[in-house]
Order: structure tokens, then sequence, then C-alpha cells
């Protein structure tokens, strides 16, 4: 059975890259990351896609003189790689809505909080400040709004008593790492909740 080919884009230490590409390492898994791009010259998930035999590329935003020019050199390689899905994983840019239009149905992200709770930055930090007692991770569809869009999986810690804000995320981390890979795995099986009935992943994206 044909693999569902991947793209991953990074701005960092990548270790969401890191599960996705353990996982892929497995020739029975059904999806495999044909191309990384990271927006930041030497981030550390570079290191680990080129450890892994997985192509990368670095496309510098600062090399761009808009988001749009930025977004079009992406959507070029991504399609030039006959990219079907796309993941970011720790992807630190805003994307424009021309560029998600694009991949609607076909590009899915993980943020570290039980959404709708904690969109943005610093979901610790928001975390401990509202003084809940439940938090974790969320994989979830892209759409035009940031940290929306339909949910794929989700996975919860307890907040402890002393928890600092990394601490909590240290054990955030740890399911990311689980749920990231189990989503990439639902959709790559065509049973993930949430998924565009219009956009069949089976069928390449149209260019
Ligand atoms: C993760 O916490 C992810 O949820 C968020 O950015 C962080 C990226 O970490 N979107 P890494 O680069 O995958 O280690």
């Amino acid at each position: 059975m044909a693999r569902l080919k991947v793209g991953v884009l990074i701005s960092g230490r990548g270790s969401n890259l890191q599960a996705l590409l353990d996982a892929c390492a497995d020739p029975a898994f059904p999806a495999e990351i044909a191309l990384v791009i990271s927006n930041v010259p030497g981030a550390h998930g570079l290191d680990r896609a080129e450890k892994a035999g997985v192509p990368t590329l670095t496309i510098d935003h600062k090399d761009f003189p808009d988001r749009a020019s930025f977004d079009a050199r992406m959507d070029q390689s991504l399609r030039a790689a006959g990219i079907e899905l796309v993941c970011l994983a720790g992807f630190m840019r805003l994307l424009s809505d021309g560029f998600v239009e694009g991949w609607r149905g076909r590009m899915i992200n993980i943020h570290p909080s039980l959404l709708p709770s904690f969109k943005g930055l610093r979901t610790h930090a928001q975390a401990l400040a509202a003084g809940v007692k439940l938090h974790g991770c969320t994989v979830h569809y892209v759409t035009p709004s940031l940290d929306d869009g339909p949910i794929i999986a989700q996975g919860a810690v307890p907040v402890l008593e002393g928890d600092s804000e990394e601490s909590l995320a240290e054990r955030v981390l740890a399911v990311e790492h689980r749920i990231y890979p189990l989503a990439l795995r639902m959709i790559a099986e065509g049973g993930a909740p949430g998924a565009d009935p219009a956009v069949s992943l089976i069928n390449p994206p149209p260019s």
C-alpha cells in the first residue's frame, strides 16, 4: 500500500518531528516523511531529519519581502516533492490565508493545550494562571483562525501542586510525542475525526 507523503514544517528543536520520524521508520506505518522545511537556518530539527535520511530545505522567511512570497515558495517546494499532507511541528510563523486555503484539509498542527482553551503562546503559563487541574495537547486541522479547526486527537495530563511552566511543559511534551504519530496514523488510514469530506488524501492535492 502506498504511504501518505508528509511534509513537516519546523522552526526549532524538532522533538515532535522526531516522534513522527520514529513512527515513520516502521515500514508498516501508513505515512512517510518526504520533506522537512525549516524557516530557521540551523534549526536542530534539520539535523534530526538528515540523520533519518529525509530531504530537508531551509527557506528563511527573512529572505522574502513579505509573507505571501515566503508562503508561495514553501507551497511550491511541498508540491514539487509530491507532499499530500503538511504537519506543522513547532513552526513559529503565521501562515497566510491563501496558503492555509491551498492546504485545506491537508494540513495539521500540534498545539500544547487542550483546545479551545489557551490558544496562542505561553500555553503552560496560561494554564497555571487559570488554575486548571488538567492540561494537555491537541492535534487539529489548520484553518485560517489561529489554533482553531477540527480536533483530531487530544492528550491530557494532571497539573500538579508546585508545577512550574517548565515541569508542566515537559509532562505535556511527552504526551505530544504520543498523540502526533497517532493522529497521523488515523489520517493516513482515513479514520480521522474532523476530516473534511471534500478532501481525499488518497489523491494528490490539486496544483
Ligand atoms: C511543541 O510544544 C508544540 O506543541 C508547539 O511547539 C513546540 C515545538 O516543540 N507547537 P518541538 O520543536 O517539536 O520540540
